[in-house]
Order: structure tokens, then sequence, then C-alpha cells
């Protein structure tokens, strides 16, 4: 990886999966369209990844998933019956996300994972570096948007992967990816062990890695040769521990707030501080 390419322009949003666990509201409603108050998950995801200076989102859909593109789209009807009344500024922040930045989809036939979902966003992505954001985990923070803190530390360390990570109760390392590795800089560690999902006698620590990445392009090629792992998907945990093993990832405990929005305790968390926040 050439060190002058180090600004980081798009961001894949893998949004194939199918939100069992918010059913019957995702029967017919891609889980990423879930709102907390009146914003979709995925869009407080696109936010803040041009907070982060992106200007490409990669989406990579499934079946039954054609809102988001909707969502992300001119709305001639509505605009025109709302332009000029008092419901028009609601309008504001998704107009201009939809008339400044561009979005591209391919859609993941089969659901083999998340390394198989980003290696199908290859198509969109190419050959340069490139964020990841899992929109059901919902990040804030006052300053610093989570997804920014990780891009500046890229330019930092322009030939590493780096993952978000956060301390969790060790009961709850079976839901995660788990890394451990020697802290380098305060918050940032370089990883030497990652393990999707494990029991927490077998977890390496109590460091979970929550949906930020920023991926070097190297992973693709990566993924290809990953085998299944955990539930018989391809992990991409897996993939990283194998550039792990070449020193090529860091993990770093951001700033911020997260949120599990891809649970019902974590959503309704989430909508509580959001709403306390806009008040
Ligand atoms: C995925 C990853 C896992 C990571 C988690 C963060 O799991 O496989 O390593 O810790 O996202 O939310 P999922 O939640 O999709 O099962």
């Amino acid at each position: 990886m050439s060190n002058n390419n180090i600004k980081i322009n798009k961001c894949l949003f893998p949004a194939a999966g199918y939100g069992t666990r918010f059913l019957p509201a995702t029967k017919a409603i891609p889980k990423e369209m879930l709102p907390v108050l009146t914003k979709p998950l995925l869009q407080y995801g696109v936010e803040e990844a041009i907070e982060a200076g992106m200007d490409t989102m990669a989406i990579v859909t499934g079946r039954g998933k054609r809102a988001i593109e909707d969502h992300f789209d001119r709305s001639y009807e509505l605009e025109h019956q709302i332009d000029g009344t008092s419901k028009e500024n609601l309008m504001h922040e998704i107009r201009n996300i939809v008339d400044n930045y561009t979005f591209s989809y391919t859609r993941q036939v089969e659901m083999k994972g998340l390394g198989h979902a980003i290696l199908t966003g290859q198509t969109l992505i190419g050959n340069e570096p490139f964020a990841v954001i899992l929109a059901d985990d919902l990040c804030d923070n006052e300053g610093e948007s989570v997804l920014s803190q990780m891009t500046k530390l890229y330019e930092k360390y322009p030939d590493s992967c780096i993952v978000a990570i956060e301390e969790i109760p060790r009961e709850h390392t079976n839901k995660y990816g788990v890394i451990s590795g020697i802290e380098i800089e305060d918050n940032l560690f370089k990883v030497d062990n990652m393990i999707e999902k494990p029991e927490p006698q077998d977890a390496p620590s109590n460091l979970a890695i929550i949906g930020r990445y920023i991926l070097i392009p190297e992973i693709f090629d990566v993924i290809k040769t990953t085998k299944p792992g955990k539930g018989g998907e391809i992990q991409i945990t897996d993939a990283l521990l194998t550039l792990a093993k070449q020193g090529k990832v860091l993990a770093y405990k951001f700033s911020g707030k997260r949120f599990d929005c891809g649970s019902v305790d974590g959503f309704v968390e989430a909508t509580n501080y959001f709403y306390n926040k806009q008040k």
C-alpha cells in the first residue's frame, strides 16, 4: 500500500442481513431503516461517514432492501407537497445528503457472513483503502465522530487496518469479535490475536470489536482465502487475523458512546439518549 493514498473516500455499509431480532418490524422494512427518533439507522451511519470526509457510500444490500435506495434518492412528489411549508426543514438533512454525495449499491445474493458481505462490496470499492460502518452499531460523540477519530489515525498508520474496540463485560464476549494486543499509544493496540465470538473462558481479553473498520484493499484477497468460521460464515475477524499476524491490524479504543441497535435493549437506550439530547 503506498503512503500517498491515505485519504479515505469510500464507506462500505453491509446492509443485507435479515434483522430477525426485530421481527415483525423487519418483515417488509430493512432493519437499517428502523428509525431512532425520526432518522433511520443507516442515515446516522452515512452522516458519520460524511463527517469523516467520505463522499461515496457503497451499500451492500439484499432482497427486500429497496427502501434503502428510495431513501437516498429524491422524492419529487413529496418534496413538491411540503416545499414552502413548515415541514420543509424536516427533509433538509436528507436532501443535502442526496444532492451532494454518491451512493452505489450491489446485492449480496447469499448470506454468508460479514466477511463475505465486505468481499461482495469489492466491486464498489476497487483498489483503495475504505471504511466500513455497521449501521446497527450507532455511535455518538460530543467531539469528533468515531470514524473521524479512526481516519486521523489511519493517516499516521496507512499500512494498517484499524478496528474500533470497547471494553465489554467478560460474559458478553460471545457476541463480538474479541482482540488482544500490545498498547503502542494511548488507546491504540497492535493486534496479535482476534477471535470471533469466543466464550468468555476462551476470549483473549474483554476488548470487543464494534462496527467501525478501516480496511486496506489487501483485505479482499485475504477474505477470498478465508475459510468459513463461526456459524459456518466467512468472518471478517478471521480475515483480519491473517493480516494481524503480519502486524497490519490496529485496534482503537474510541472516545464516545455506542449503542447496540441490533438488540431491542440497545435500540431503546439509543432512542432515549437521542431524545434527551435533542430536548
Ligand atoms: C459483527 C462482527 C463482530 C463484531 C460485531 C460488532 O457481528 O462479526 O466481530 O464484534 O459485528 O457489532 P454481528 O453483530 O454482525 O453478529
